[in-house]
């Protein structure tokens, strides 16, 4: 039996430590062989392949980022994509495939699997934890933490200027990272995607905080909208798209704030550091469950399924339920939580 293996769609902390499960597992208790595949769907599409055995995946499990490469190409969107896939994979012997991505690599996976009779085990990954069916993506952890210490070294800059401090996090369609890392650090404001924000009612919280001698952290993800407006570009004009594309609410809103308040207001934008580097202990440790599971099911033939956690379980579940819709955070955990509070 030989498996491929790829990884696509932006990176994540935990990739490494997926793949080197899968390999591990898949070569010492099944007497599997692999061929990594480079750059996401890049590589069954090309044919362009990466060796992977023990050797390859020894000392990877601390590395960010993913040995295999990434990226968002898509086959299905491919000049004759599905019969190249299944071409490349024909000739290089691969009889099955471990998938691990978001909701883009993996709804290739579904269709491929589903339609195609091209058998493939999904792994979820997402920094943003937005994909449906897992109560956790592995990254997820690792960027909150990143986020977190953020926070809290913002706090003691914006309280020796008496400051806003605007905090910019990822999530374009989901404010889990906000909403935990904002928790976590004690943030007064915390604007999520999932529901407009009325920037006076932001402004006349932050005024309250000087009045209390505090110095207030807004943390913001990077789709959040304001309610009157439509869309915020780069430069702080607003649109009527109803999507935020480019990144900019971070600064957009601390000029806002100082316009309104008069009170002097900075942006922290964290993009891809949340993204870099080592992952969190958490995320180790579920990326390494995933990769165990993922390869179990290859040799039980569960093709079209994804792995997924719930409460402390690896389970099985349809891949497709993944990717039919985005987790996003519930409106009545995000009034549990408190949009202003502090
Ligand atoms: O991985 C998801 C994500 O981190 C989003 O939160 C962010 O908007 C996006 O990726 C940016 O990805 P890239 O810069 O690779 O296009």
């Amino acid at each position: 039996m030989r498996v491929g293996v790829l990884t696509g769609g932006g990176d994540c902390p935990g990739l490494n430590a997926v793949i080197r499960a899968v390999v591990r597992k898949g070569v010492q208790e099944y007497g599997y062989e692999f061929t990594g595949f480079r750059d996401g769907w890049r590589g069954p599409l090309e044919g362009d392949t990466v060796r992977l055995d023990i050797p390859a995946v020894r000392g990877i499990l601390p590395r960010g980022g993913t040995i295999l490469g990434s990226s968002r190409t898509n086959p299905l969107q491919a000049e004759n994509g599905i019969r190249r896939v299944k071409e490349n994979l024909a000739g290089l012997g691969v009889d099955s495939l471990v998938v691990i991505g978001g909701e883009d690599t993996l709804g290739v996976a579904t269709r491929l699997s589903d339609e195609y009779g091209v058998p493939c085990v999904g792994v979820p990954k997402t920094i943003d934890n937005d994909l449906s069916a897992t109560d956790y993506t592995f990254g997820f952890d690792t960027a909150v933490g990143i986020a977190t210490e953020a926070i809290d070294r913002l706090h003691t800059t914006a309280e020796s200027h008496m400051r806003v401090l605007v905090v910019e996090v990822m999530g374009r369609h989901a404010g889990w990272i906000a909403l935990h890392s904002g928790l976590a650090g004690g943030a007064n404001v915390i604007l999520i995607p999932e529901q407009r924000f009325d920037i006076e009612r932001v402004c006349d919280w932050v005024t309250s905080r000087f009045k209390a001698s505090y110095a207030p952290i807004v943390v913001v993800a990077e789709g959040a909208t304001p309610r009157d407006g439509e869309m915020i570009l780069k430069d702080g004009t607003l649109d009527s798209f109803g999507h935020v594309r480019l990144s900019g609410v971070g600064e957009w809103l601390a000029k806002e704030i100082e316009k309104r308040t008069g009170k002097e207001a900075r942006t922290t934008v964290l993009g891809h550091v949340q993204r870099g580097g080592t992952p969190s202990a958490f995320d180790r440790w579920l990326a390494t469950r995933f990769g165990l599971h993922a390869i179990e099911a290859v040799r039980d033939g569960d093709f079209g399924t994804m792995v997924a956690l719930r409460g402390t379980d690896i389970v099985r579940v349809p891949m497709r339920e993944a990717t039919a819709r985005l987790k996003t955070v519930d409106p009545e955990l995000y009034a549990e939580v408190g949009v202003f509070f502090g």
